[in-house]
């Protein structure tokens, strides 16, 4: 009997390293190497931001050349983003905010998605929808460490994957914290290196971004 690969969901987006990339891509020339480098520095869910004309262009190169990578869809916002999302082979979403519509979306689409919320309303329409691995957004202008132990309380259940400020600098102190499963960020793929084509320096920060302490 064959067997059927078990789908990817959100908890497996989360776990396979400590740092999900948050891509920002003009030019559909630089996904492919831009994706090689940081999967070479062993980070491989990546996150692309649809945020440019090129996104979706970019999200179907690294799909279909890249396949030690899982790309996925950032700044989703609507069920139509979903779709053309995953359309062009993202295989999770990330969005700012949560709204049932996206939830639904997503969830119809088969894509897991790690929704945005910045309050404990928030956090509970989430879970109404059945989600309960989120995006804290934007982590340290809403709170930072400090909401996220305030939240451990009312919301043990719940797993956060902080990402609005969070660098190199201060990654250690939120994936230290017991609800927390990783972090996202844009410092793994500063522009001026993607712009000038710097993969080395890319791999070097995917590098020290996967070495860094896990939750227990
Ligand atoms: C974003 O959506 O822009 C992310 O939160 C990235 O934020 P950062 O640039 O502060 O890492």
């Amino acid at each position: 009997m064959a067997v059927t690969p078990r789908a990817l969901t959100a908890l497996d987006v989360m776990r396979d390293a400590p740092v999900i990339p948050v891509i920002v891509l003009d030019d559909v020339a630089q996904a492919v190497p831009l994706a090689r480098a940081l999967v070479a520095g062993g980070i491989r869910m990546l996150e692309v931001t649809l945020r440019t004309p090129a996104a979706l262009a970019c999200i179907q190169a690294i799909a279909r050349e890249v396949p030690e990578a899982v790309v996925g869809a950032g700044t989703v916002r609507s069920a139509a983003d979903a779709q053309a999302a995953r359309d062009a082979g993202a295989r999770f979403a990330v969005s700012p905010g949560f709204t049932v519509a996206v939830g639904r979306a997503c969830r119809d689409l088969g894509l897991p998605l790690l929704p945005g919320v910045a309050t404990g309303s928030e956090i509970m329409q989430a879970q109404e929808e059945g989600y309960t691995q989120l995006k804290f957004f934007p982590a340290m202008q809403a709170g930072g460490v400090a909401m996220l132990k305030a939240w451990s309380g009312p919301f043990g259940d719940v797993r956060f994957c902080p990402t609005g400020g969070v660098s190199a600098a201060n990654a250690g102190e939120f994936l230290a914290l017991p609800n927390v499963a990783c972090v996202g960020g844009s410092w793994l793929t500063p522009a001026a290196a993607v712009a000038a084509g710097d993969w080395g320096r890319i791999t070097a920060l995917a590098r020290e971004a996967a070495s860094l302490a896990r939750p227990g």
